[in-house]
């Protein structure tokens, strides 16, 4: 099937092969296949029990949820989700979540490709997107999260002063970060290539950012570290719609 016509469906995964398309029923309404989270779009907050004004905040892509579980527990005020294609991992992000005491969260079986489904324009508060996978092969570029077409998706789901945060121990996502995110409905408001190695951080005085989590290491930048990675961090900021 072509890509622009491929829809994410979880009954696409085949519980006979793959346990875990069952075992995310283990966490209830906390993990939720692609179908029954569509439904959700511009509730995510009443869903998760929060104020209309509570913040939305989503991770792309949790892995095995070290983050995440931190990010919930840190943030009780906030709705929290996650967004991510392997079923295990949405079940050991769920489980990393309750087990850390936290109850204000759901995570979700899809694909980042399809968040407008998700999410309605100017719903999310800010997005965490840390070690997106490479695709080094330029044949794979294409595969690649960061993309111009990205960042304005994004943009249109993020509220004025809304934020990305990014991590990756993949040198060249630093600049084509830089790269992405640097069109008008982005302002940078951090950058280092090297987050531990190097407290400078390229950040005007006055920038206050509300969702920085830079201090929690990801299980991938707990690994690259110790193979002598540097790891990146980008922070950006929705710009008001002029
Ligand atoms: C390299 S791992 C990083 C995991 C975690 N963020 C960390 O830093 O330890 C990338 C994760 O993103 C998920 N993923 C890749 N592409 C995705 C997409 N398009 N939408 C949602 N999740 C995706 C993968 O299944 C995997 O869990």
């Amino acid at each position: 099937m072509a890509e622009d016509t491929f829809h994410f469906r979880s009954s696409r995964g085949r519980a006979d092969r793959n346990p875990y398309v069952d075992r995310i029923k283990d966490f209830g309404s906390h993990a939720l296949r692609a179908e029954e989270s569509e439904p959700l779009r511009g509730h995510w907050r009443e869903a998760i029990g929060k104020s209309a004004d509570a913040p939305l905040l989503l991770e792309i892509g949790p892995g095995n949820g070290f983050f995440f579980a931190e990010l919930a527990r840190r943030h009780p005020e906030a709705a929290v989700v996650a967004v991510e294609i392997r079923f295990k991992r949405v079940w050991l992000t769920a489980k990393k979540a309750l087990e850390a005491g936290a109850h204000n969260f759901r995570v979700i079986h899809h694909h980042s490709r399809h968040l407008p489904d998700l999410f309605e324009d100017g719903e999310l508060d800010a997005v965490f997107i840390h070690h997106p996978d490479p695709w080094p092969k330029e044949r794979h570029h294409k595969h690649r999260l960061l993309q111009p077409s990205f960042a304005n998706q994004l943009a249109r789901l993020l509220r004025t002063n809304g934020e990305v945060w990014l991590k990756s121990d993949f040198e060249p996502y630093g600049p084509l970060a830089r790269e992405v995110f640097s069109g008008s409905d982005f302002s940078e408001i951090e950058y280092t290539a090297d987050l531990h190695g190097r407290p400078s951080l390229e950040a005007p005085e006055d920038v206050v950012a509300r969702f920085r989590m830079a201090d929690v290491a990801t299980n991938y930048e707990v690994k690259s570290r110790k193979k002598g990675a540097r790891i990146m961090l980008a922070g950006y900021r929705r710009q008001p719609v002029s």
